[in-house]
């Protein structure tokens, strides 16, 4: 009997119902085009909920979501909040709480005129960032003595352990093994902040288990400038929790911006987390002009995470195909079509893609595999 594939969703703040909207519209047209199963329940969280409960999510919550095969997100933030508050107690909570180890990061170029930097095309920035997401100045481990007084201490604890950082390698080794230029690189601040050597002793031992994959170290200031100059020297990067929170920013601004970046929280062989890379963007909220396309890319990351090979490729190659032909012209409200314009053309090449399968772009990297 074929798998039903059990999804969370999580809509969330600002823009993030309208792009989850679309996701799910897309996701309903890749059931009925590859003919899979799946059902959605939807849960409230986010800032409205946090404001009418007083909390987060309810007891139990994480157990709960562990009968999902994944969860969708579509954004957390809202101005009437302080800041961070409520990423912290959904978005940090579900990656902490779930072990989501692995923040999975594609940095592709779909279409030469989108990236910013002059004569750069697709075959010049195809990258995956495999950002560490359980640790570092993450976990919250310090404090405040003295709060409020001329004489304030704050502590935060950047924290790294031996298995934190091999389960990261492990698994960008696995990912770089699978693609064709099998390149990793650790990007790293160890000359300013030593301990940061458990890093690159941790890749050099984990090294000898891929033997097809070359590797080599990067500071994260130097990273960041290579990035912009020669983006076709990395293939896949493997980096802790906060470089890797900014160099995706980077990394999204040079595949077009916010609104075609994707992202999946993952715990291989367990339920994880697929959300778009941007915020809530409340200005936005209910215009219906926010670009979709980074929540369905996270759809096709679902996708091919929980099996659904082809699909997540159509998925894939529908965004690429829409964006290299300028149908889409661009990725914010300059584009002059709709957020639910955008899903139903995703929607429409989608069936096309269905109909008569193309392999143009698409290359996986949902599970590492
Ligand atoms: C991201 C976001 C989050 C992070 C915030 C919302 C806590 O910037 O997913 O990149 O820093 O991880
Ligand atoms: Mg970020």
């Amino acid at each position: 009997m074929p798998t039903k594939h059990r999804i969370a969703v999580i809509p969330g703040d600002g823009v993030g119902p309208e792009v989850t909207a679309e996701a799910l519209k897309v996701l309903s047209h890749a059931a009925t085009q590859f003919g899979f199963a799946y059902e959605t329940t939807e849960f409230p969280f986010g800032s409205d909920h946090y404001l009418a409960t007083n909390e987060f999510m309810p007891a139990g919550q994480l157990e709960r979501f562990q009968e999902y095969d994944a969860i969708f997100l579509g954004a957390i933030g809202d101005p009437r909040l302080p800041p961070g508050l409520v990423e912290r107690g959904i978005i940090a909570a579900i990656r902490f709480g779930l072990d989501l180890y692995i923040n999975l990061r594609p940095i592709k170029l779909y279409a030469e005129h989108l990236c910013p930097i002059k004569a750069k095309t697709p075959a010049d920035v195809d990258m995956v960032v495999v950002r560490e997401n359980t640790e570092d100045l993450y976990t919250g481990m310090g404090g405040y003595f003295k709060r409020g007084t001329p004489d304030e201490v704050v502590i935060a604890n950047q924290i790294f352990t031996r298995k934190g950082c091999e389960r990261a390698a492990r698994y960008a080794f696995g990912l770089a093994a699978a693609r064709k230029r099998k390149k990793l690189t650790l990007v790293d601040k160890a000359n300013a902040i030593e301990v940061q050597q458990l890093w690159r002793r941790t890749v050099e031992e984990v090294a000898p288990d891929f033997p097809d994959v070359s590797f080599d170290f990067a500071y994260i200031d130097a990273a960041c400038m290579w990035m912009v100059k020669n983006p076709e020297t990395f293939d896949v990067i493997v980096t802790p929790n906060l470089f890797g929170d900014i160099i995706t920013d980077l990394g999204a601004i040079v595949q077009g911006g916010m609104g075609v970046a994707a992202s999946g929280n993952i715990h291989p062989g367990r339920v994880s987390l697929f959300e778009p890379i941007h915020g809530s963007a409340p200005k936005y909220k209910g215009k219906n002009v926010v670009s979709p396309i980074a929540a369905v890319a996270a759809v096709g990351m679902m996708l091919e995470y929980v099996g659904e090979t082809a699909a997540a490729q159509a998925v894939e190659s529908s965004i690429a195909e829409l964006l290299a032909s300028k149908r889409i012209p661009s990725l914010d409200a300059s584009s002059g079509l709709k957020t639910s314009e955008v899903g139903d053309m995703l929607a429409g090449e989608l069936r096309r893609h269905a109909a008569a399968p193309r392999s143009v772009t698409a290359r996986s990297v949902g599970s590492g595999k």
